[in-house]
């Protein structure tokens, strides 16, 4: 059934305490809850308490302490139902139910895996412990208690603070947490198993000691010690850049190898993939260190947005995640390089965010209607969420921005709110009207702008046309104009920049420009010569962008302008549009021609010692096959797009060798490995210096050698994908495949990466070999990290081997999906999600994926995740 934002309406009971006892067991776990209610002023005195529920067995319900009559409640498939309720004064529910951690495949409540019980329940994992209003409008007090075999569990970790513990004398033990904070149940955790522990401690702004501490399994812990750091960091940079101080004597990190998502900010005590807090020089690379870094950071930032100021039901889902991603976002640029950290995040935004939003899966930032809610969980709630808080920072600029903020932390302190609360803010705060402004959240779609120029030489003028329209998306047929602030500059000949002074037709605050209406023509005055119009500095708007400028003023843009972002958008502007016509060529059969601005543009940003490696590196990536495929838009041909970007990649080989054999020359790194990003950005450019001399290699000799010669896990796994990529047949690649294996069978993080770099090996024939893997011993149909690596990788990231001619990569998939569907459905319907584009492929294609959609659709039982992913995805 459809839920629907309108209906939202206050629980008709208010709970006051929770109090949770847990005896443990693997199989039987006993869950005592005792909820105080009282019924809220105004309601029904015959209003019924309707509680949540999911898969749960209740042998006892007690009303204050009696046992309930059976004519005064009902249990029905998802709810508990309780009549004759006080009309005013207190009552406490007891309720008893009885769980299987151990056969809980589903990961989300409570599960046990490798010995150690842990939760899991955002959004509405709770109502798998015990029957609950489980939503996030209802905040309480909790109390948890836990009891559990000692020897197994010596560890019991629960949300707050420690109140004590002690021996039960029959190799029980029991551990009492008190969580101060009136929080909703979805950031309710428990931990309980026998884990080795990193400790350390942070000291707030106001002096206050607060323990740290991070669990891992045994053995472990020295591969903790980056996250501890980048947590510590964390802390300190909220205080600084938000005035946020922390607000418990302990926090917490629990790192576990089963679990269906990135981490968990559970109040108190975070809950990590462990895929994301361990790491040492072996065996992660630059990228595990800088995406532990940041979700170290965006579970820590949470604990103000999202705990304490959370949300009133989860049509708000981009309160808390887009806010908190626009915080770890900033605190990345902090503590790296801001440029080169933007880029990545827009080349994340555009190949993950914009095809969402182009395609059948399409929802605004704050959703109307779900079906299942953990499927709302998107890049589009995530990352354009991030895109339209940072907007609200540009248009109200630095100071009003953190005015704004202060107010939010200060007005809703405590309490669930929603997208509307928190835009009231930022109204308030700077006495701007917003409303505009905030169809970004109500909107999907991209926003197109076109834009067009004139200069005029007597008047010195330069006159834009520019013109916006957002495509319709399911449910959403006509748009209204938005507010899009556009960064911009514009360039003159000699690459120096025409002061904005003299504007007409558009509000401009320093290099903003607000464009509001569908067609706009904006006048610049004092012009002195035809300049080359650079827009959207720092993709400060989240939207397309068509404009007609040929590769030379793209090249004055990718030379002179003092925005870096601005530099690489140039770059990828001429790359993209080589790409798609080389793509064209290939399909008409004629030959590919590389532009000569694109060769120069990248080998210049190559060798330019004054910019740093990691943006010269981001600069020598092409766009992917995805991109490009994004860029046409319809009638996709995926080797085609393959075979064309394999052939530019060859020419900027072939004319840049001097230059990319004097980068991996000179980049050797010499002395011990430390992750900070100038390393790090050392090791990318040499890796893509060495990345083109590969391309254009004969044999696998020089891959081969960096291989035997790579002494950190950037530089080997960097080198056994060129090697498996580029020659997949060989013995080479085959030896170091089978070195690599060895060396780390019994690390399943990097063993991850043996099954992904397979994965993704370009070519129809990828797919046999997936099927091999899966026999593979290593292989684990119940790991959700394991799973993703092989399979998830395939249909993400494999652009040729997965839209296999034949159809039989969407085949498998199908298949795939509907044997992990039973056991875990959360991960079924992420997996499926990649077939989000099947609309833009060419028809014997698509016909092949709506097929295989179909096939899966068409299943005798299928989970409420994969029902409401196919489902969509077929709508016409
Ligand atoms: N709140 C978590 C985070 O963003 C993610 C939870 C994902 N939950 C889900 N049901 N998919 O840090
Ligand atoms: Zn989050």
């Amino acid at each position: 059934q459809i839920i629907h934002l309108e209906d939202y309406r206050p629980t008709d009971f208010v709970l006051e305490r929770v109090d949770l006892t847990f005896e443990l067991d693997p199989k039987e776990t006993k869950v005592e809850a005792r909820l105080i209610f009282h019924r809220r002023e105004g309601v029904d005195s015959a209003a019924p308490l309707v509680l949540d529920g999911d898969e749960l067995t209740m042998t006892g319900l007690l009303l204050d302490q009696e046992e309930l009559a059976t004519t005064l409640y009902d249990v029905a498939e998802d709810t508990l139902t309780i009549r004759g309720l006080p009309e005013t004064a207190p009552f406490e529910i007891t309720i008893t139910t009885l769980l299987s951690p151990e056969t809980n495949t589903q990961l989300m409540g409570l599960y046990r895996t490798n010995g150690v019980y842990s939760t899991q329940c955002e959004a509405e994992g709770f109502r798998r412990i015990t029957y609950f209003p489980d939503r996030p409008d209802v905040l309480a007090v909790y109390t948890v208690n836990i009891i559990a075999d000692k020897a197994s569990s010596p560890l019991l970790l629960s949300n707050g603070n420690y109140l004590g513990g002690a021996d039960m004398g029959d190799g029980r033990h029991f551990a009492a947490w008190f969580d101060p904070h009136p929080k909703p149940s979805y950031l309710f955790a428990l931990v309980a198993g026998d884990l080795g522990v990193v400790e350390d401690t942070f000291t707030t702004m106001s002096g206050r000691d607060v323990a740290l501490k991070i669990y891992v399994e045994h053995g472990k812990e020295p591969r903790a010690s980056y996250a501890m750091d980048a947590l510590k960091r964390s802390m300190k940079w909220d205080e600084e850049a938000f005035g946020r101080e922390y607000d418990l004597d302990i926090f917490m990190i629990v790192a576990v190898s089963d679990f269906n998502m990135g981490a968990m900010e559970n109040k108190g005590l975070n809950i990590f993939n462990d895929k994301y807090v361990l790491a040492d020089p072996e065996t992660a690379t630059d990228a595990d260190y800088a995406n532990i870094e940041a979700i170290i950071a965006h579970e820590y930032f949470h604990n103000w947005t999202g705990n304490r100021i959370t949300c009133r039901d989860w049509f708000q889902l981009c309160l808390k995640e887009g806010l908190t991603v626009y915080r770890d976002h900033e605190f990345s640029a902090d503590m790296r390089s801001r440029a080169v950290k933007r880029i990545a995040e827009v080349r994340h935004l555009k190949s993950e965010q914009f095809p969402e939003d182009a395609g059948p899966l399409a929802h605004p930032v704050r959703p109307t209607k779900y079906r299942e809610i953990n499927n709302f969980y998107t890049t589009t709630v995530y990352e354009k969420g991030s895109e339209v808080t940072r907007m609200i920072a540009t248009i109200l600029g630095r100071d009003l921005f953190k005015k704004g903020m202060d107010l939010y932390f200060d007005r809703h302190d405590g309490q669930a709110v929603t997208i509307e609360d928190f835009v009231a803010c930022f109204e308030a705060a700077s006495g701007r009207d917003l409303r505009q402004f905030a169809l970004w959240y109500h909107q999907a779609g991209t926003p197109l702008v076109t834009a067009s120029g004139a200069y005029d030489a007597t008047k010195q003028t330069f006159t834009l046309s520019l013109e916006q329209t957002v495509p319709p998306t399911p449910g959403q047929s006509a748009k209204e104009a938005m507010h899009i602030p556009l960064k911009m500059g514009l360039l003159l000949e000699d690459g120096s920049e025409a002061a904005l002074a003299a504007v007409s037709g558009a509000d401009m605050t320093d290099d903003v420009l607000h464009l509001t209406e569908r067609n706009q023509t904006v006048v610049f005055s004092g012009i002195p010569s035809r300049p080359v119009p650079s827009f959207n500095r720092s993709f400060s708007a989240p939207i397309n962008l068509h404009i007609e400028q040929n590769a030379d003023d793209l090249a004055l843009i990718a030379h002179h302008e003092s925005d870096l972002f601005a530099r690489w958008q140039a770059l990828n502007a001429i790359a993209l549009g080589n790409l798609v016509e080389a793509t064209a060529n290939v399909r008409a059969g004629k030959p590919v021609t590389s532009d000569k601005a694109l060769i120069d543009g990248l080998i210049r940003a190559a060798a330019d010692n004054s910019l740093e490696p990691a943006f010269r590196s981001q600069a020598l990536a092409l766009p992917s096959e995805s991109d490009i495929a994004r860029e046409i838009g319809t009638n996709n041909d995926p080797d085609a797009i393959h075979a064309a970007r394999q052939q530019i990649l060859t020419a900027v080989a072939a004319a840049g060798r001097d230059t990319f054999l004097k980068l991996s020359d000179e980049l050797v790194s010499s002395g011990g490995f430390s992750p900070d990003a100038a390393s790090a950005g050392r090791r990318a450019l040499r890796n893509s210096a060495l990345t083109y001399l590969v391309q254009a290699d004969e044999g696998p000799e020089r891959a081969a050698k960096a291989f035997a010669a790579a002494n950190n896990m950037t530089d080997l796994s960097h080198a056994l994908a060129l090697l498996a990529h580029r020659f997949p047949d060989s013995a080479e690649a085959t030896d170091a495949l089978a070195t690599f294996r060895k060396r780390f069978a019994d690390n399943a993080l990097v063993i991850d990466k043996w099954f992904a770099v397979q994965a993704t090996i370009p070519g129809a024939g990828t797919l046999d070999r997936i099927k091999a893997l899966m026999n593979e011993p290593l292989f684990n149909g119940n790991n959700p990290n394991r799973v993703r690596s092989l399979v998830g990788t395939y249909a993400f990231a494999n652009p040729t081997g997965f839209n296999r001619a034949d159809g039989e990569g969407y085949r498998f998939l199908a298949r795939q999906i509907l044997d992990i569907d039973p056991r875990n459905p959360q991960l079924a319907a992420r997996i499926l999600t990649s077939m989000r584009s099947w609309r833009s492929l060419e028809d014997k294609r698509a016909g092949h994926a709506r097929k295989a959609l179909k096939e899966i659709a068409g299943a005798s039982k299928l989970s409420a995740d994969v029902g409401d992913i196919v489902e969509r995805m077929l709508k016409a």
